[in-house]
């Protein structure tokens, strides 16, 4: 049934005044009161209902800056998931985002708003495969990139994410005394991570339909039109196309990169809403944007948020026998992310 939309009162106008002057920079004033009904109620529902939505960096700025209690990458969504206190999590991201975060917590309520927010990356590979490509390369370790069904995680000895998969191809390499590991599902990360260790990798062909749409002649006319430009990548894209970047990072290591440097002109080679997400943050950055859309990620709306909150509704299960093992390949690779802070530290 179609969802009544709310209304936009002087009183909601005034309780999400604050959150309007914080996003004014990229939402345009004539959307504001379409979404600050949706973003009041989602607020007040949160409080009464003990919850806390987990946001992607790739949420549009409504999402992002105005109901999401914690924000941030795959690993630090999962490592948020994995603390949390709160009795029910709304994912706002996708499906494997959300089997991560009740791999990690059981027993709360996990919900997604819309449970066809899939990933070319999760749907390139199952289960049976792995099997078959342990089967095909016994005594290697298989490391799977956390874009990936719960069923396919069971069947790996170790998670990583585009934050920390050198680490863990290296971590993993040392700990079972081999010089190659198997690495799944993006051929791509795979490639460019192995261009990083001397681990020798066997990839396999999933790809990531955004970012494989990007080309080093894409690069290349950006930097002719605007001089001076930073280019920032993610290591979803194809190699070449990271050859022609500046940086390489998952999407909160581009973040933190334009904190640190504050470019005068800066293009991120990612999801589309992950520019205006930052370009928040940091006004004084000029953003050279492509409009490469996650048609996955765009599924989740404000409205679906509401009412997923309203009828505690779309519960993700995962089969205790198949998240058990998933998970012990999910918190393998939050240890290796622990030792790595306790060493920096020592
Ligand atoms: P990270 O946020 O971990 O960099 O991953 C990007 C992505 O494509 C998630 O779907
Ligand atoms: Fe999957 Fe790519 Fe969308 Fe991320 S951006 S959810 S990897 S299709």
């Amino acid at each position: 049934m179609q969802q009544q939309a709310p209304e936009f009162t002087a009183q909601i106008a005034r309780d999400t005044a604050a959150l309007y002057d914080k996003v004014a920079h990229v939402v345009p004033q004539i959307e504001w009161p379409l979404h600050a009904p949706y973003i009041h109620a989602i607020n007040a529902l949160k409080r009464e209902k003990n919850a806390v939505v987990l946001a992607h960096n790739y949420m549009t700025p409504e999402i992002f800056h105005c109901i999401a209690d914690f924000a941030g990458d795959s690993l630090q969504l999962a490592r948020e998931a994995a603390k949390t206190d709160a009795k029910v999590i709304v994912q706002a991201g996708v499906h494997f985002m959300a089997e991560t975060s009740k791999v990690l917590s059981p027993d709360k309520t996990v919900l997604i708003p819309d449970p066809d927010a899939g990933c070319s990356l999760a749907s390139s590979i199952t289960g049976a495969d792995v099997r078959l490509l342990k089967q095909k390369y016994p005594g290697l370790p298989v490391v799977t990139y956390v874009n990936t069904s719960a069923e396919v995680k069971a069947e790996s000895d170790v998670c990583c994410t585009s934050s920390n998969a050198a680490a863990v191809v290296e971590d993993i390499a040392r700990e079972w005394g081999v010089d190659t590991v198997v690495m799944i599902p993006d051929e791509y990360l795979a490639k460019n991570v192995a261009k990083q260790t001397a681990v020798k990798i066997v990839a396999w062909k999933g790809h990531c339909e955004v970012h494989e749409r990007f080309t080093p002649a894409d690069i290349r006319a950006y930097r002719e039109g605007n001089p001076g430009l930073v280019v920032l990548a993610h290591p979803e894209c194809p190699p070449e196309v990271m050859a022609e970047a500046d940086f390489a990072g998952s999407t909160s290591g581009m973040i933190s990169y334009v904190g640190e440097h504050r470019p005068r002109r800066v293009v991120l080679i990612t999801e589309c809403s992950m520019s205006d997400n930052v370009a928040v943050e940091y006004p004084d950055v000029e953003f050279v944007r492509p409009c490469n859309l996650c048609p996955h990620m765009k599924r989740i709306t404000l409205p679906k948020i509401l009412q997923s909150l309203q009828n505690m509704t779309v519960e993700v299960t995962v089969d205790p026998a198949i998240a058990s093992r998933a998970r012990a390949a999910v918190e393998r690779m939050l240890a290796v992310g622990a030792q790595k802070v306790r060493r920096a530290a020592a």
